[in-house]
């Protein structure tokens, strides 16, 4: 497997300290608050390419901070089934009250919104109010995934498309079910024909900024391959999806009031790890445009 980082040492304008040697870095010496001159924003993007996930304790943003430092990453996108924050259409809003026993947002493993034509390149997210213990996010990588396969397996998948909708976010397969989201978490009454509408993308897609390849599905939003039925697809997907949660394919960000984090939404997957019940949690994120996988 291609090693993720060569040399922290290689950076000069910040403080990278990694959280293994496969994915997640904490930044440090470094200020959101206000527009990041062109060497150190070379060196943030550049950090951003080499761990996939990173995250800066200790950043007081505003909201208006919010969007300035996340759309140096690109274009801002909305995202249909998030309440979005007052008078910030691009804000988004990830909430849960301590008194909440509805889904929690993002509890398995996913990228976000792969179900679109274009899904999200990034997400910035800004932690608000963390509980005092619990409501860790777990990233993976997903160039671990791909790279750690067999040859053959590789060179199959490959060949193969897959066949993604929010059937089981917002379509009828959520409807068919009794877990759902409460009301003030989630928008929960999108078109459910939207929700069941199916995209296609390749199983193992090229990276447009680091050119290098990684696995592209997950358990959330992919229903099976291009040209079998859910039967045939589900022992393979399966197996990739243990594949790609091994524990040396991921890292776990323990979250900070103020702490701003952004991670790659193409070659990484994340989940929110729901073991605070209880407790309150509430964080908001920017959500960064990105392009058709290929
Ligand atoms: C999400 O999937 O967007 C939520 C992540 C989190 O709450 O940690």
């Amino acid at each position: 497997m291609t090693a993720i980082y060569d040399n922290p040492l290689k950076f000069s304008r910040i403080d990278v300290r990694p959280a293994n040697g496969t994915i997640g870095a904490e930044i440090r010496g470094v200020d959101l608050s206000s527009p990041l001159d062109d060497e150190t924003w070379a060196e943030v993007r550049q950090a951003f390419h080499d761990y996939l996930v990173i995250y800066f304790p200790d950043q007081p943003l505003t909201h208006p901070q919010h969007l300035a430092f996340s759309q140096r990453f690109g274009e801002l996108m909305d995202m249909p089934q998030l309440h979005a924050v007052d008078g910030f259409g691009q804000i988004h809003i990830i909430k849960r009250d301590a008194d909440d026993d509805g889904r929690v947002i993002g509890e398995n493993w996913h990228a976000d919104s792969t179900y679109f034509e274009r899904p999200p390149a990034a997400v910035v997210m800004r932690a608000v109010t963390v509980p005092e213990f619990g409501g860790d996010t777990g990233f993976l990588s997903m160039y671990a995934a791909y790279e750690t396969l067999s040859p053959k397996l590789r060179e199959l998948l490959d060949t193969l498309n897959v066949v993604h909708s929010a059937t089981r976010i917002y379509g009828s397969a959520y409807h068919a079910q009794k877990r759902k989201f409460s009301a003030n978490n989630a928008k929960v009454d999108l078109d459910i024909e939207a929700g069941d509408r199916e995209t296609i993308h390749p199983a193992v897609c090229t990276h447009p900024g680091s050119g290098r390849r990684f696995l592209f599905v997950n358990q959330v939003y992919v229903q099976r391959f291009e040209g079998m039925t859910e039967a045939e697809s589900q022992p393979l997907l399966r197996f990739l999806y243990e594949h790609c949660a091994r524990f040396e394919n991921t890292c776990r960000v323990r979250w900070q009031k103020d702490q701003v984090l952004i991670w790659d939404n193409r070659c990484a997957m994340h989940k929110a790890i729901p073991d605070y019940v209880g407790r309150a949690r509430y964080m908001t994120r920017t959500t960064i445009a990105g392009e058709r996988p290929r």
